[in-house]
């Protein structure tokens, strides 16, 4: 079932530590090979030596374990998994991963891994429910981290409620589901997203708004469904999502070039909210005030990227979905947009600042296609994003 998967298995410091052990067994009558890395307070709860022991392998406790750092440094033995499993994952750990602290071993090789990552929480019931631990939650769902469990029952501290970690079947279950083949798999889908930068000169830009928030959702929808992601990122808030193959580029120039690069897709996604206008002849040095007045910028329209790949008359993608952020008129803006463009696909929205989108966690969107417009309910940015994968998955005739 996992035969070949490599799985980097991080034990937090609970009672449920025990579990971990037979965890470890499960995944290799599966055929995968673990890795075991000992958090301090774990070792409180199971000793290293039964852990390599049931590994079978040496078990990794410590950030600057010069040895270990010569054979295999905290970087590489975070990107040599094919997942990384946190189980018990404690408050404290989760609230490290939400935060991005990397003071242990542990909390660095969650920050420096690449490979995705799922958590199987245990901790007591008002920990759980606490309002940090659930919104440390929502973010490292965000994030695209999955998680198994935690179940309800009797605890070890004696109260009752959701707190009790997974059993070792149920996460070798979620792990064996994480590598089941996607319907996209053997497709490549191309996402833009964020904002772009154009400078004004070294040290100023104009630029849109734009946190990056619902590109990422749709490229984390996307590679859950097993596609291979192209994510051309202008500077958002958000974090591009693990699991896909990141290009970071400031200007429209820069995008444009990288999207052209990211050719052949089966679909691209142009989620992105690029600046319309560059300012012509950037200033290679920091403008300086002056008695002669304000400064004249003059502006040159930048490459229309959706419009431009959407008439490609060699390597077009088969499926082109561009957005539409409006004020007024949404529908109808939208819809002139779509036939303007030459995309297959419009997903508009209002952003208008009454609607509180632009930067907030929801959307509200319509689907524009050749058929007419329909209307989803405002829901989860999030939800908005697996929505739209599964549609396209669908289009691309792999649903
Ligand atoms: N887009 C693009 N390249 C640009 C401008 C926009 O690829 N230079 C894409 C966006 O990623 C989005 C779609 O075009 O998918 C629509 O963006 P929007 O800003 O709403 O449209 P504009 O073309 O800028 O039209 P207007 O500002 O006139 O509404």
């Amino acid at each position: 079932m996992l035969a070949g998967k490599r799985i980097l298995l991080i034990i937090g410091g609970g009672i449920a530590a025990y579990k971990s052990l037979e965890l470890i067994r499960r995944l290799q009558d599966a055929g995968a090979s673990v890795v075991p890395v000992l958090t301090r307070a774990g070792t409180e709860f199971v000793t290293p030596l039964s852990v390599s022991a049931f590994a079978g392998v040496k078990v990794h406790q410590d950030l600057f374990d010069l040895t270990s750092e010569a054979e295999m440094g905290h970087i590489q033995l975070s990107r040599s998994a094919d997942l990384v499993v946190v189980a018990p994952a404690t408050a404290d750990l989760m609230a490290k991963m939400a935060r991005g602290h990397a003071n242990d071993l542990a909390s660095t090789l969650l920050l420096a891994t690449d490979t995705p990552v799922l958590l199987a929480p245990a901790m007591n019931v008002r920990m759980w429910e606490h309002k940090a631990t659930q919104r440390n939650l929502s973010l490292l769902k965000q994030d695209g981290v999955k998680v198994v469990g935690p179940n309800e029952g009797n605890m070890a501290c004696g109260e009752f409620g959701p707190g009790r970690m997974a059993e070792p079947q149920e996460i070798l279950t979620a792990i064996a589901n994480h590598f089941k083949q996607g319907p996209l798999q053997g497709r490549r889908v191309l996402v833009t997203s964020g904002p772009t930068h154009e400078p004004i000169d070294p040290v100023r830009y104009i630029a849109n708004r734009s946190s990056g928030a619902q590109g990422s959702s749709i490229a984390a929808a996307l590679r859950d469904l097993g596609a291979e992601v192209i994510f051309v990122t202008g500077p958002a808030e958000v974090p591009p999502p693990q699991g896909v193959t990141v290009v970071a580029v400031q200007s429209a120039l820069e995008m444009e070039a990288a999207v052209k690069s990211a050719l052949p897709v089966d679909a691209g996604v142009f989620a992105a909210a690029v600046a319309d206008w560059r300012v012509a002849s950037a200033s290679d040095q920091k403008l300086k005030k002056s008695k002669d007045g304000l400064p004249e910028l003059v502006f040159k329209e930048n490459p229309d990227i959706l419009k431009t790949i959407s008439h490609l008359e060699e390597g077009r993608p088969p499926l082109m979905v561009g957005f539409a952020a409006e004020t007024n008129d949404v529908l109808e803006n939208a819809t002139a947009k779509r036939l303007r463009k030459g995309c297959d696909w419009i997903v508009a929205n209002d952003v208008s600042p009454a609607t509180g989108i632009m930067g907030g966690s929801e959307n509200a969107v319509t689907l524009i296609t050749e058929g007419g417009a329909e209307s989803w309910p405002r829901m989860d940015k999030v939800e908005v994003a697996q929505k739209l994968a599964e549609r396209i998955a669908t289009e691309l005739g792999a649903l």
